[in-house]
């Protein structure tokens, strides 16, 4: 079996334990790692259960855990057990867990699972992006005053950066998205859903695997493996619909330091 395989079938078995966990979420102790940022028995459990399946998978390969830290290797599989912490604890059932692949810091492969939706997002380094098996065809806007603008936020934004990125781009007519899951913002972004999305500073987990997914589908993406400090430091995530580009970094003139690969 391939390792896309063989990574899908370990990242549904996750997806299908977190939706167990938030069927009986009202149980979980929930600790905080800062301003608005949560955990729970869900997160550790969800990621401990895809490290196993894949460590007794890929016994040489490393890790990049949000929850359990890192262990090197040739190969290094970046993970998000759950991205959306804050939407599953509260109820809301949009989250999703994350896995890349990334060698010599390239990234291999990339898949998103949608567990309340059944939905797996994946993609290849060259060999394209899909959707429960499916070929990823988006049908962009490439103007401002036609399309939907995905904006992530934590609380490690300053509240004037937001706000005027948010003014400047509804002057333009653009109309905004927040879900509450970057990972699940960047397959919106793959599918068409919508035509652009910004975060000035996600984590490896939170964007890496959409990346590519958004990249494979044809996006214009912002390559987060650029800097040596990927794994640890917060680095911008930037996807775009390759004819809203230029009209977004004349409205966003900090997303032209970006460096993306198209
Ligand atoms: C968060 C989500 C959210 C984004 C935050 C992330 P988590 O991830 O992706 O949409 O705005 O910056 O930290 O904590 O739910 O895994
Ligand atoms: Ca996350
Ligand atoms: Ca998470």
């Amino acid at each position: 079996m391939s390792d896309t395989a063989l990574a899908s079938a370990a990242i549904r078995e996750a997806g299908q334990l977190a939706r167990a966990f938030f069927e009986r979420r009202h149980e979980l102790l929930i600790d905080q790692k800062g301003p608005q940022d949560y955990v729970s028995a869900a997160d550790r459990e969800v990621e401990s259960c895809l490290i196993s399946r894949l460590s007794q998978l890929f016994p040489d390969d490393g890790f990049v855990g949000e929850e359990s830290g890192q262990r090197h290797g040739a190969r290094e599989w970046i993970i998000d057990p759950i991205d959306g912490t804050t939407n599953f604890l509260r109820g809301i059932p949009v989250f999703a867990i994350t896995l890349a692949l990334v060698e010599a810091d390239v990234t291999q492969l990339g898949l998103i699972y949608d567990p309340m939706r059944d939905v797996l997002y994946e993609a290849t380094a060259g060999g394209g992006a899909r959707c429960n098996g499916e070929p990823i065809q988006p049908l962009w806007r490439s103007a401002l005053s036609q399309s939907l603008i995905g904006l992530c936020h934590s609380s490690r934004l300053h509240p004037e950066q937001l706000t005027a990125r948010i003014s400047s781009v509804l002057r333009s007519g653009a109309i905004l998205r927040q879900p509450g899951s970057a990972a699940l913002m960047l397959c919106d972004l793959a599918m068409g859903r919508i035509d652009g999305l910004y975060d000035a500073d996600l984590k490896a987990w939170d964007s890496v695997a959409g990346l590519l997914i958004a990249r494979e589908a044809g996006a214009i993406a912002s390559n987060f493996l650029a800097k040596e400090s990927w794994r640890t430091a917060p680095q911008p995530t930037l996807a775009v619909a390759p004819g809203l580009y230029p009209e977004l970094s004349a409205l966003w003139p900090e997303i032209r330091d970006i460096p993306c690969l198209p």
